[in-house]
C-alpha cells in the first residue's frame, strides 16, 4: 500500500460524535485527490442526532444507509454486521476507516477483518478501565483487531504499546480539535441562531449540560441523584437532552425539568461550540464534551467514575465528580491558569490522518 497515489477509504460513522469527527477527515481526503465512501449504519437517526452535522459541518451524503436504528448492543450490532460486509465486499477500498468506540466502530472492524479488508481505526488507544462501559470493550476489540491505529495522543500511544501494539501504532493527533477550533473562528464572527428560549444574557450566566451514559441513564436512583444535583446549581443549567435520557426519564418517572434545569434539544455543533464559549462551565458525562469544553476554555465538572481524556484533568480543566459530590458554582468558579501544553495536537490531525493512510503501515 505504501507509496499509492489515490487511495480509497471507506468511513463508517453512525453516532453524533463520529460525524463531528468525520468532517475534517472528509475534508482532508478530498483536497488530496483520494476516493472517499461515506457509510453511516443508521445508530443514530433523529435529525438533530444525525441530520444536522451533515449539513453544519459541510459532509456529503453518505453513499449508503444502512438504517439500523435502536436495538439491544447484540441485535444492533449484527444487524450491521450484516450489512456492512455486503457494503465492504462492494466497494473494496484500500482501508476501512472506523471512529471511537461505539457499536457501529465495533461492526465495521469484525466486518472488516473477516474478509480482509484493510482497517484504520482513528482515535485508538482511548481507555478508561471501566469493563463496564459498552464503549471500553468496542475501543479494545477494534484497537486489537485494526491495521492501523491513529491515536490521538502520547498517552493513547503509551496504551497501545503495553497491550503490544506499539508497530501498528502512530500518533497523528485528534481530529476533534481541528473541528472544534475551526468552529470556534466561525462562531465567533458570527454567532448562529440559538434555540427558541436561551437565555439572552449570555456571558457566564448559565452551565451546559449533557447526560446520555447507560450507567447514568438506566438506574433510577443514579439518574435522580445526577438532577437533583444539575437542579442544585446556582446558575440556570441548560440541558441538552439526548434522546436516551429523556426515554429512560419518561420511563423512570423522573421529571427532568427541576430546579435550576431547562431542557434543551441537542444543539447542532456550531451552536454547541458557541454555548460552551459564553458559559459558566460545562457538567456532563460526554467523552467529547470533557475535551471541547477544554479546547474552548470552560471549566467541566464529569459526572463519571473516569476519563479517557486524562490530559483534561491533569491540565486542571476538568473534575471527576462521580458521587455527585462536588459543588458545581464552587468547582466552575475557581480561578484555573490557561494550559501552557497543546495535548491533543494544533488542528492539523485529519491531514495527518491522510499521510498515515497514504504510506500504510502494511
Ligand atoms: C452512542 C455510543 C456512545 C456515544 C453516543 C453519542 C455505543 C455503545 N454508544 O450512545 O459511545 O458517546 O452514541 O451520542 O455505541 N436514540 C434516539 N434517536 C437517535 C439515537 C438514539 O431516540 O437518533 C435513543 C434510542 O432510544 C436508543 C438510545 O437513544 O435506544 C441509545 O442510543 P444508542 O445508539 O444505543 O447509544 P447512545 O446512548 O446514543
Amino acid at each position: 500500500m505504501r507509496g499509492r497515489s489515490r487511495v480509497k477509504v471507506l468511513s463508517v460513522v453512525g453516532a453524533r460524535p463520529q460525524f463531528v469527527k468525520l468532517a475534517p477527515v472528509h475534508r482532508a481526503l478530498v483536497a488530496a485527490g483520494h476516493e472517499h465512501v461515506i457509510v453511516h449504519t443508521g445508530q443514530h437517526y433523529d435529525h438533530d442526532m444525525s441530520d444536522v452535522f451533515f449539513q453544519d459541518l459541510g459532509i456529503p451524503e453518505p453513499a449508503q444507509n444502512l438504517a439500523v436504528g435502536s436495538a439491544s448492543h447484540g441485535r444492533q450490532t449484527a444487524q450491521m454486521l450484516d450489512g456492512l460486509e455486503e457494503t465492504f465486499l462492494r466497494h473494496a477500498p484500500e482501508w476501512v476507516l472506523v471512529y471511537g468506540d461505539t457499536n457501529s466502530t465495533l461492526a465495521a472492524a469484525v466486518a472488516a477483518v473477516k474478509i480482509h479488508q484493510p482497517l484504520a481505526h482513528l482515535e485508538a488507544g482511548l481507555r478508561s478501565f471501566n469493563r463496564r462501559m459498552p464503549e471500553e470493550h468496542n475501543r479494545v476489540l477494534t484497537d486489537h483487531a485494526a491495521d492501523l491505529l491513529l491515536a490521538p495522543t502520547e498517552v493513547a500511544c503509551r496504551h497501545l504499546e503495553r497491550e503490544g501494539l506499539g508497530d501498528r501504532t502512530v500518533l497523528v493527533g485528534d481530529v476533534m480539535t481541528d473541528v472544534c477550533l475551526e468552529t470556534r473562528t466561525n462562531v465567533m464572527a458570527a454567532p448562529p441562531v440559538m434555540p427558541q428560549g436561551w437565555p439572552a444574557d449570555e456571558t457566564d450566566t448559565y452551565v451546559v449540560s449533557t447526560i446520555h451514559r447507560q450507567e447514568n441513564t438506566d438506574d433510577p436512583d443514579r439518574l435522580a441523584l445526577v438532577i437533583s444535583h444539575l437542579a442544585g446549581s446556582r446558575r440556570q443549567v441548560l440541558l441538552l437532552a439526548h434522546p436516551r435520557l429523556r426515554a429512560k426519564a419518561r420511563d423512570l418517572g423522573i421529571n427532568l425539568e427541576q430546579g435550576a434545569i431547562r431542557v434543551f434539544d441537542p444543539l447542532s455543533y456550531p451552536q454547541l461550540v458557541s454555548a460552551v464559549v459564553r458559559s459558566a462551565g460545562v457538567v456532563t458525562d460526554s467523552g467529547g464534551l470533557q475535551k471541547e469544553a477544554f479546547l474552548l476554555g470552560a471549566p467541566c465538572i464529569t459526572l463519571r467514575t473516569e476519563t479517557e481524556w486524562v490530559e483534561t484533568v491533569e491540565l486542571g480543566w476538568n473534575t471527576i465528580d462521580p458521587e455527585c459530590r462536588t459543588p458545581i458554582d464552587q468547582e466552575l468558579d475557581r480561578h484555573r491558569d490557561r494550559p501552557g501544553v497543546a495535548p491533543y495536537g494544533l488542528g492539523d490531525a485529519a491531514q495527518r490522518t491522510v499521510t498515515a493512510l497514504e504510506q500504510g503501515l502494511m
